[in-house]
């Protein structure tokens, strides 16, 4: 099996420009201000970028709502300036995914106005038109609470329009051969440019089929594809990372039997079951998880995640679980979203208790897949409830004690830097955590690193090893002649397991990569590890002369 696919091994960075870093002091990020921080991204060791959309927009949905999909917010810079950012990435070997948001456009898209004035416009069939309000018109709503229909009146076309998101959010009529034309040259536009790949938005509902007369829609999988077989012809290592929400049975549908179709989708499956699994100190359900979401392509890849820049979605936990979740890390309702979510970052919703960042991160690395890191979470930055749904854990990166957590020259950023309370930026922010060797940052570095250096992870084959106590959850990893195994004590208490490895590999000590208590079996063959609460190794099973014995295929 080739190995040279950068996505099976890579730790992936999320962020957005227009809260990272401000260089022409007007409040907002820009590429100029991102650039300066490469440096940064490198030497935490993530190896590549995925950036949230940076288009022009409204921005009334943080950039999902795109206005133009061939230029930049004039706020964040200009095309020459992304050029620049791309260049710079390459130079530090940073791949960089964008974000493809082409299930929809903002209302304000030239397209979409055109759309609306002139039936006879080539652009009316662009988008998904009723004359009368669909029966339907309350179903299917993505944001309970604030959406309150998927089918709205534009008084200029006299007809209604079918939004999934937003009622500013129209969707495209993805059908239509000729907007899918138009999805692959913005495609290769941006690959023209530099980047690696993307980050695509809201896949099922792409590939869905759309309409008035749509009772069952049924997901066009051809489509992903085409999509996939573009990219690779225009470049070769480009991949789409897909946000598909969607039930571990059809999972093989979107990466294709041979893995045809995507390269790489979210796991949100296992996200929203690891965090009930540590809500109630089980690892079960995270462990049939991780089964049902077994199988896919060698090619293919999960990115697995703990918090991104939306809600943490429990919607497909059991109604008992999600309250179970809820109690444990957002009992106050103000902290859930949607009916069906917490809003929170991930600092916050762990009570910052060190340990628990720890165990959350260390079995984020250790799952199967490719790590996603959200911006500031590296830090343990905190949330602004105050703000307005999901804005409230999208604000500015906090840099140093300066001023505006050194994010930006201005009185006025885009939004509210945090600056109060434990979570505020004279607590928590880069410069300081820099300077103390126990910080989570220099933390997070380390395990990075470890990561990258563990590729049995990404590309190796995984199985559990029972050891009758719940809480702990162990996991091997074997690729290429070596194995790792990786253990999690989910549970607020100590606890002691015993357990024994496959005949061949006994008896063989236990090499721990984070530190120096290495485990030897006893006389029978068997370990004993005592786990400290939310404790965590890592091993090398027989020792550190892994890669001597490392089998070429
Ligand atoms: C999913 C994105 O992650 C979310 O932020 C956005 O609101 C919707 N898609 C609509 O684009």
């Amino acid at each position: 099996m080739i190995n040279d696919l950068w996505y099976k091994n890579a730790v992936i960075y999320c962020l957005s420009v227009a809260t990272y870093m401000d260089a022409n002091g007007d409040g907002s990020g820009d590429f100029q201000g991102l650039m300066r921080r490469l440096d940064y991204l490198q030497g935490l060791g993530v190896t590549a970028i995925w950036l949230m959309p940076f288009q022009p927009s409204p921005c009334k949905d943080d950039g999902y709502d795109v206005a133009d999909y061939y230029g930049v917010n004039p706020q964040y810079g200009t095309l020459g300036d992304f050029v620049e950012f791309t260049h710079g990435c390459k130079q530090r070997g940073l791949r960089v995914l964008i974000d493809l948001v082409v299930n929809h456009t903002s209302n304000e898209h030239p397209w979409f106005q055109a759309a609306r004035r002139d039936p006879q416009s080539k652009y009316r069939n662009w988008y998904v038109w009723s004359k009368k309000k669909p029966k339907n018109a309350a179903s299917g709503v993505v944001f309970p609470g604030v959406q309150k229909s998927t089918w709205d009146y534009d008084e200029v076309a006299k007809a209604y329009y079918f939004h999934r998101f937003y009622d500013f959010q129209p969707d495209l009529n993805t059908s239509n051969p000729e907007v899918q034309a138009e999805i692959l040259k913005i495609m290769g536009f941006w690959l023209q440019l530099g980047v690696s790949g993307f980050r695509m938005d809201a896949v099922p509902f792409v590939i869905s089929q759309k309409g008035a007369n749509v009772t069952k829609a049924e997901e066009q999988y051809d489509m992903l594809r085409t999509f996939s077989q573009f990219l690779t012809w225009r470049e070769g290592e480009a991949i789409i990372l897909a946000e598909a929400n969607v039930l571990p049975g059809t999972d093989m549908k979107y990466f294709g039997s041979a893995g045809e179709r995507l390269q790489m989708m979210f796991n949100f499956e296992v996200n929203q079951h690891l965090f009930y699994a540590l809500a109630t100190s089980d690892s079960r359900p995270l462990v049939k998880a991780m089964r049902l979401t077994k199988s896919r392509p060698a090619t293919a890849q999960w990115g697995q995640f703990l918090r991104n820049h939306d809600e943490l979605d429990l919607g497909r936990l059991e109604p008992k679980q999600r309250k179970a979740v809820f109690s444990k890390f957002a009992p106050d309702p103000d902290m859930q979203l949607y009916q069906r979510g917490i809003r929170r970052r991930l600092a916050p919703t762990l009570q910052g208790d060190r340990r628990r960042l720890e165990l959350a991160y260390s079995l984020m690395m250790t799952l199967p897949g490719t790590p996603v890191i959200r911006y500031g979470d590296e830090i343990g930055m905190g949330d602004n409830l105050a703000l307005p749904e999901r804005n409230c854990a999208r604000t500015p990166m906090q840099w140093s004690t300066e001023p505006q957590a050194g994010f930006t020259k201005s009185d006025h950023p885009v939004l509210p830097v945090i600056s109060d309370g434990p979570y505020g930026f004279q607590h928590v922010n880069v410069a300081d955590q820099r300077r103390d060797p126990n910080s989570l940052l220099n933390w997070m570095e380390r395990i990075v690193r470890m990561r990258k250096e563990v590729p049995e992870i990404g590309w190796g084959d995984f199985s559990f090893i029972s050891v009758g106590t719940p809480e702990v959850l162990v996991m091997q990893y074997s690729w290429r002649n070596n194995s790792v195994l990786c253990i999690h004590n989910l549970s607020g208490e100590p606890r002691e397991i015993r357990f024994a490895l496959q005949a061949e590999e006994m008896p063989c000590i236990l090499a721990n990569l984070l530190s120096n208590d290495h485990s030897q079996p006893d006389s029978s063959g068997r370990h004993s590890i005592l786990l400290e609460p939310y404790g965590y190794r890592w091993f090398r099973v027989c020792g550190l002369d892994y890669l001597l014995k490392r089998a070429e295929i």
